[in-house]
């Protein structure tokens, strides 16, 4: 199904004629999106479903491919056929096609017909795997993926988190995952301090479609960092740096000051269709390399809570325009991300 981009928001006759964001907004398809982690994609199709459009996954010739999961024959899904001899066979009538999306075989005609080109597949932009996840962008992308330098540092580990399905759009997945002041109330139960609610100061960098801050905090410091730090304080400080990429992806690099540990939070949601959102997270740095399990575990309790929380949205109400919510000054990476979305809503008309 195809959403309109701009629809009312609904018992809300006052900002009705605000923007708000679908988790199939067709604005999004120019963009590189998570669908699924390196591992999930093997000898067989594997179905993923991106802005509310089925895609099919298979590793052919030695590479990802993606494609329209719709076999131009009769529109079976081709997520139910089977790779052979390099080529992706659909169940149905056995056409097969070659991991550029040509279609090279129709067994009815026999194997010397000539076979025209609308029975080729429709191939996604592109897709890519990267940081342990594969990406898919529908259309040509108007921004390139994160930089994460660390990814290729021995010393440090890679663990993946998830990926979980959340009943919440992405748009407030994102939201959540670029916001600072929520912290102390919905982890309280890990990292969060209650006397340190203060959202100090920050500096924010714009960069085209994505930007950065930075800014430092207390973090209470549970059980599980005291035995994964070594460190024993009843709070450590924090310093943070958040990238923002478009449209749905944070890398947020937290650096323990007291004890050098450096962790790297790469999460990224994949906006599915309304209501459904897969988040694929990696976690690269200090704690992965000594106890890649106990870390995991800890980062999957912090997203919990975040889960928890936002699954109780309502619907999927996003309003774009920053004007039809209030905002503090301790808000002002959450009112960039609405902007930088409007600004992609507006530029595709
Ligand atoms: S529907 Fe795929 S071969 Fe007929
Ligand atoms: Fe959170």
């Amino acid at each position: 199904m195809t959403a309109s981009i701009i629809d009312p928001v609904p018992g809300a006759a006052e900002v009705a004629a605000v923007p708000i964001l679908s988790n199939e907004s067709p604005s999004l398809r120019p963009f590189w999106h998570p669908v699924a982690m390196s591992g999930e994609v093997g000898p067989q199709p594997l179905a993923v479903t991106v802005l509310g459009t089925e895609y099919v996954l298979a590793r052919m010739d030695g590479r990802v491919t993606a494609f329209e999961d719709r076999c131009p024959h009769r529109w079976f899904p081709l997520s139910a056929g089977t790779v052979v001899d390099g080529t992706l066979e659909c169940p149905y009538h056995g056409y097969r096609f070659s991991a550029d999306g040509r279609c090279v075989l129709i067994p009815a005609r026999g194997p010397e017909a000539s076979i025209p080109t609308k029975a080729d597949l429709r191939p996604a932009w592109g897709v890519q795997e990267r940081y342990g996840i594969i990406w898919l962008a529908p259309e040509e992308p108007l921004a390139d993926l994160p930089v994460i330098n660390e990814w290729d540092e021995p010393q440090y580990g890679r663990e993946q988190i998830g990926p979980s399905r959340w009943k919440v759009s992405a748009a407030h997945a994102t939201d959540n995952f670029l916001d600072v002041s929520h912290f102390p109330f919905v982890h309280r139960g890990t990292f969060g301090d209650p006397a340190d609610a203060v959202v100090p100061e920050y500096e924010l960098v714009r960069d085209g479609l994505t930007f950065r801050y930075s800014y430092r905090h207390l973090a209470v410091n549970p059980e599980e960092v005291r035995l994964l730090h070594g460190d024993d304080s009843a709070d450590q400080e924090r310093a943070m740096t958040v990238s923002y990429v478009p449209p749905f992806t944070v890398v947020a690099e937290v650096r323990y000051l007291g004890t050098g540990v450096v962790d790297i939070v790469l999460v990224s949601s994949l906006a599915e269709r309304p209501g459904s959102t897969r988040i694929f997270s990696m976690l690269i740095g200090t704690d992965a390399a000594k106890d890649g399990e106990g870390a995991r575990i800890y980062e999957e309790k912090i997203l919990l809570e975040d889960k928890d929380m936002l699954e109780r949205y309502p619907d999927e109400t996003f309003p774009l325009d920053p004007s039809a919510q209030f905002h503090s000054r301790a808000d002002r990476m959450t009112v960039e991300f609405r902007r930088i979305l409007m600004e992609i809503v507006s530029r595709s008309g």
